[in-house]
C-alpha cells in the first residue's frame, strides 16, 4: 500500500510513518519543517524517542523517505494527517488547524484517496474535513483513527495498543483496518464523533487522575501527613487502587491542551476539568509558595533539575518546569537550570555547576538519573523520585 504520513516527521508521525514503513508499506512521510526532513533522510530522528533511530534506519533501507514536496501525495492510496494541533497564545483550541492543512494538500489529493485524520481534534473537525472536500469536489473518503502512543513507548506500543477507527462506511473503516493490521493490532469501529471524543476523553481522563492525585498531595503536605505512606497503604494488596498515580508535574503538549479542547467543546461547562487545570497547572505556585515559607527564597540561588515535560525525554512542549523557572525568577536571588535530555534551551547548565552553585536543588523533571545524585544540599522532590518522601 502507498501511504503518505503529512506531518510525517513530527513526535507522532514519524514513529508511526517508520513502523508502516517496516511493516511493508511503501510509505513517504510529507513535511514542512526542513531540518526535519534533513534530519530523516539522514537517518537520524528529529528528536529522542527510544527504539526510533534503529527503526528509522530499517525503514530508509527499504525506501522509506521524507519529503517536502506535497506532489508526493498524488501517488499515494492512503494520506494520513497528523500534524500539530496545539492550542494558541490565549489557551483557545484551534479547530482549524487540521482544515487548514488539508486546504494546502487539496490540490494533490484524488477521489480514490482514503484521508486518515490522526491529528487530536476538536470534536467535528471530521464532518468538517468532509465538507471542504465535497466542496473542492473531491470524492475522497476520510475516517477518524486517533494515535493513543505516550511519547518514550512509540514504538512499543503502536504495536500493542488497539486502534479506535471512526468510520461512517464499512468500506473505508476496512481500509483503514488494513493499514493497521500490518502492525498486528486490533481495531475498534465507532463512528468519527465517537472517536474525536475517544482520545479527548482518553487525555482528559489521564489528566483528572493526576490532579487528582496533586489535589491529595498538597492535602497531605499542608496537613504534615505523609503522601506516600497514605498512597502505599491505600495500593498494598488493593488492586482498585493500583492506577492511584503519584504526584508531579503534569504538562506536555497534549494533556492540558485537550482538556481545553473538552472544556471549550462543553461551553466552559467541564467543571471537573477546568478544576484539574486549576490544581495541575497551580502546582508549581504551590511549591514556590511552601518554599518560601521553609526558605528565605530572595537570598538563594535555586537549581532546576529537569525541564522536560516528562522523565528520560527531551520533549520540553509545555514543561511546568519553564513556570516554576519563572516564578523563581521573580522571587529567588538566581535560578540555574539543567537537563541532560533538552537540546533546545540555551540557558541550560552543566548539571555539576548547577548542583555546586546552587543553594537548593528542585526536581521538575523526574529523570531517574536524579535517584542518586549526592548533595549536601536541600533536594526538593514531589515525584519520591529518591525515596525520602515527597513533602515540603
Ligand atoms: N506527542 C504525543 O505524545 C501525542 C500523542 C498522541 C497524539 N498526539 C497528537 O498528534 C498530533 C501531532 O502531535 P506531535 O506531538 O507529533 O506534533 P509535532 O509538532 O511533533 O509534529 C507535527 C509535525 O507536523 C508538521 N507539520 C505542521 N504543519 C504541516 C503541514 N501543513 N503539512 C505538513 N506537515 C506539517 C510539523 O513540521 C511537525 O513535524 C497532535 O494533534 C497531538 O495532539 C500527540
Amino acid at each position: 500500500m502507498k501511504i503518505v504520513v503529512v506531518g510525517g516527521c513530527g513526535h507522532v508521525g514519524l514513529p508511526l510513518a517508520v513502523a508502516l514503513a517496516n511493516s511493508s508499506h511503501n510509505v513517504v512521510a510529507f513535511d514542512i519543517s526542513v531540518g526535519a526532513v534533513k534530519d530523516v533522510n539522514s537517518g537520524k530522528a528529529p528528536f529522542w524517542e527510544p527504539g526510533l533511530d534503529d527503526a528509522l534506519i530499517e525503514a530508509r533501507s527499504k525506501a522509506f523517505t521524507a519529503s517536502l514536496d506535497p506532489e508526493v501525495i498524488e501517488a499515494a492510496s492512503i494520506v494520513i494527517v497528523v500534524i500539530g494541533t496545539p492550542i494558541d497564545s490565549h489557551l483557545n483550541p484551534d479547530p482549524t488547524a487540521v482544515l487548514i492543512a488539508i486546504e494546502g494538500i487539496c490540490k494533490h489529493l484524488k477521489d480514490h484517496q482514503l484521508l486518515i485524520l490522526r491529528s487530536t481534534v476538536f470534536p467535528g473537525v471530521t464532518e468538517q474535513v468532509e465538507k471542504l472536500l465535497v466542496q473542492r469536489s473531491l470524492k475522497t473518503c476520510v475516517v477518524f483513527c486517533p494515535e493513543r502512543i505516550a511519547e518514550g513507548f512509540a514504538m512499543n506500543e503502536l504495536y500493542q495498543l488497539p486502534q479506535i477507527i471512526g468510520a461512517r462506511q464499512d468500506l473505508d473503516f476496512n481500509r483503514a483496518k488494513e493499514v493497521f493490521d500490518c502492525l498486528g493490532i486490533e481495531s475498534v469501529r465507532t463512528t468519527p464523533e465517537e472517536a474525536e471524543l475517544a482520545k479527548l476523553f482518553t487525555n482528559t481522563w489521564r489528566y483528572i487522575k493526576f490532579a487528582a492525585a496533586n489535589q491529595f498531595w498538597m492535602m497531605a503536605n499542608d496537613s504534615g501527613i505523609s503522601f506516600e505512606n497514605v498512597r502505599d497503604a491505600i495500593r498494598y494488596k488493593y488492586p482498585r487502587a493500583s492506577d492511584f498515580p503519584g504526584a508531579g508535574f503534569t504538562a506536555g503538549p497534549c494533556l492540558y491542551k485537550d482538556t481545553m479542547q473538552l472544556s471549550a467543546f462543553s461551553n466552559n461547562t467541564f467543571a471537573l476539568g477546568n478544576s484539574a487545570m486549576m490544581i495541575n497547572e497551580g502546582l508549581p505556585l504551590y511549591l514556590v509558595e511552601k518554599i518560601s515559607k521553609k526558605f528565605d527564597l530572595p537570598s538563594l540561588k535555586v537549581g532546576i533539575l529537569g525541564m522536560s515535560f516528562k522523565g528520560e525525554s527531551d520533549d520540553n512542549r509545555s514543561s511546568l518546569a519553564y513556570k516554576l523557572k519563572r516564578i523563581l525568577k521573580f522571587k529567588a536571588e538566581q535560578v540555574l537550570t539543567c537537563d541532560p535530555y533538552v537540546t533546545v534551551d540555551n540557558e541550560l547548565l552543566d548539571q555539576d555547576y548547577v548542583l555546586e552553585n546552587s543553594d537548593i536543588l528542585i526536581i521538575a523533571s523526574p529523570h531517574r538519573r536524579y535517584k542518586d545524585i549526592i548533595s549536601k544540599k536541600p533536594i526538593i522532590d514531589i515525584w519520591n523520585l529518591r525515596g525520602n518522601g515527597s513533602s515540603v
